[in-house]
């Protein structure tokens, strides 16, 4: 397919193909507040959940050389509140308003759509399975090819809006998850959730993070999340959102070549909100050029 700006996603035709990655941007309510959304297509708010959440202890932020680890522990102020009053901030935003899902056990991701869809403000869903299932130990729902097919299961029959399944690259097979979640009827896939990565304090011996490891995400990401959109994308017919690696222009282009329709900027964003305007700046200038 010939490079272009323009994307569409579930039957909506968007500008362009960015959107702000979970947990990066909140529920939107600042980036509105300081103009700053105009050019994203789509926002994905913070995981939200059933009650809510504190999070971890700090640190559960920690920079390294090359990238930021994180390990907020899906701090949120809890579904019902997001309803009432952080969706209806967003309702006037001139982007797409998608809100992340999380839980703790299977039932959960149901009880929190069944609160959401009380809302018209969102277009869909991001179902996040990098979840602990705490039932299970605490592995990643997103592991275990057959939660990912119950979850997407649980999901379809609580909403008709569309909603894609954010997979996790930290153990199990990807394509086998995408897979599943596509047999069990999602609308897109995200691929994927940040890589477990661990920074120490070689004084101490002891991690940074309060939690010890947490979720890295950085620029070097790209080609691991390149190979697994250009995997995931070749074996589903579903569209493929990328989320990982993105600080230019180029890298958006790139994972659009591997197969993805929509690109998510989080850290890149997270560390200057002004990335947004830039790289689509940077898009259009190198697809004038080429
Ligand atoms: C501080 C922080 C918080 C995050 N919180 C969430 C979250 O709540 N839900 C989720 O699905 N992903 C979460 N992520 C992962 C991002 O949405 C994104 O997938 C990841 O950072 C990779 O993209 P990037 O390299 O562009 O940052 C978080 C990432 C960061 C850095």
């Amino acid at each position: 397919m010939k490079p272009r700006i323009e994307a569409s996603l579930w039957g909506r035709d968007f500008g362009n193909p960015l959107m702000l990655a979970s947990g990066t941007c909140g529920y939107g309510t600042e980036l509105l507040e300081a103009g700053l959304l105009g050019d994203a297509a789509a926002l994905v708010t913070k995981a939200t959940t059933a009650r809510p959440r504190e999070g971890n202890a700090p640190p559960r932020i920690a920079d390294t050389r090359f990238g930021l680890l994180n390990s907020i522990g899906l701090a949120n102020p809890g579904a019902e509140q997001v309803v009432e009053s952080l969706l209806p901030e967003m309702a006037f935003a001139p982007c797409a308003v998608i809100v992340n899902v999380a839980g703790e056990t299977l039932e959960e991701y149901r009880r929190v759509v069944g609160i959401l869809e009380r809302s018209e403000v969102h277009v869909g869903y991001e179902i996040n399975v990098s979840c602990p299932n705490v039932s299970a130990g605490g592995m990643a729902f997103g592991t275990d090819p057959a939660c990912v097919a119950e979850i997407t299961r649980l999901v379809r029959s609580s909403t008709g809006r569309p909603f894609s399944v954010k997979l996790t690259p930290n153990g199990g097979d990807i394509v086998e998850a995408a897979k599943m979640a596509e047999g069990e009827g999602a609308d897109a896939v995200t691929v994927c959730n940040t890589f477990l990565g661990m920074k120490l304090d070689w004084r101490t011996g002891r991690p940074v993070l309060s939690r010890g490891a947490g979720g890295y995400s950085s620029p070097a990401l790209l080609p691991l999340v390149t190979a697994r959109v250009w995997q995931v994308a070749s074996a589903v017919g579903i569209p493929v959102i990328a989320s990982g690696g993105v600080w230019w222009g180029e890298d958006v282009l790139e994972l659009r070549a591997a197969g993805a329709s929509m690109v998510q900027l989080g850290t890149a964003v997270l560390r200057r909100p002004s990335r947004i305007s830039e790289i689509l700046l940077e898009m259009r200038t190198l697809l004038e050029g080429s």
